[in-house]
């Protein structure tokens, strides 16, 4: 989105289901807003009517064609971005967002379409300042979302469909994408979380608390 003026940060979290990017990131909001900064936190799918509607769909995926499927997080993300993104960029917010654009490129490429196809479709979606991929061993992540969470695995959440979701998002590059080893303790994730973090807010260095 070039004409944006942007003032504002944009970090989202991003990985398959069951890496304890959420809870990562209510601890950086709280990690953060202590610091004296402004925080939004937000997350895709919105609680907006295409959101509500993608909902709809975890138990059951099939209602709707693939093509569907596309779109209907394409239009969430159109209505998040113009609503909710843009302007929380321009007053100057630092953002937290749960998924974002890569989570289509993962999810829906899982579906067959060409993650670089997706991608472009996305282009009007502001690029996020640091994407912090979570990962861990698939096992790991449906453990914690069976066990710990005390769900049913919905239908994104099927072992074949995750492990060929982690494939997209571990192959795709882009400079503003970072790695996090997802697999140690709450604590131990989070200091990785803030490590990533400390490159782009002066706080840190300027020691501004
Ligand atoms: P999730 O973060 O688990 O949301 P909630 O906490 O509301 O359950 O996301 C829901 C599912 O939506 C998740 O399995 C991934 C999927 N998803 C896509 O398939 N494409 C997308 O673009 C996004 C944002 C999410």
């Amino acid at each position: 989105m070039t004409s944006l003026v942007r003032r504002g940060i944009l970090i989202v979290f991003e990985g398959t289901d069951g890496t304890g990017k959420s809870t990562q990131l209510q601890l950086l909001g709280h990690y953060l807003q202590d610091r004296g900064y402004s925080i939004l936190t937000t997350r895709e799918p919105t609680e907006g009517r295409y959101g509500q509607k993608i909902r709809s769909l975890y138990m059951d995926r099939k209602q709707y064609s693939r093509e569907e499927e596309l779109e209907l997080f394409l239009a969430d993300r159109r209505e998040h971005v113009r609503q909710v993104l843009a302007p929380a960029l321009e007053q100057g917010k630092v953002i937290l967002c749960d998924r974002y654009f890569l989570s289509t490129v993962a999810y829906q490429g899982a579906l067959g379409f060409d993650p670089e196809h997706i991608l472009k479709l996305n282009r009007f979606a502001p690029d996020p300042d640091l994407a912090l991929l979570f990962q861990v061993p698939l096992d790991t992540g449906l453990d914690r979302i069976t066990s710990g969470r005390g769900d049913l695995l919905n239908d994104f959440e099927q072992r074949d469909n995750l492990a060929r979701v982690a494939a997209i998002f571990g192959a795709i590059k882009r400079p503003y994408i970072r790695p996090i080893d997802a697999g140690g303790s709450i604590a131990e994730v989070h200091r990785l979380v803030i490590e990533c973090v400390h490159s782009l807010l002066p706080v840190f260095s300027t020691g501004r608390v």
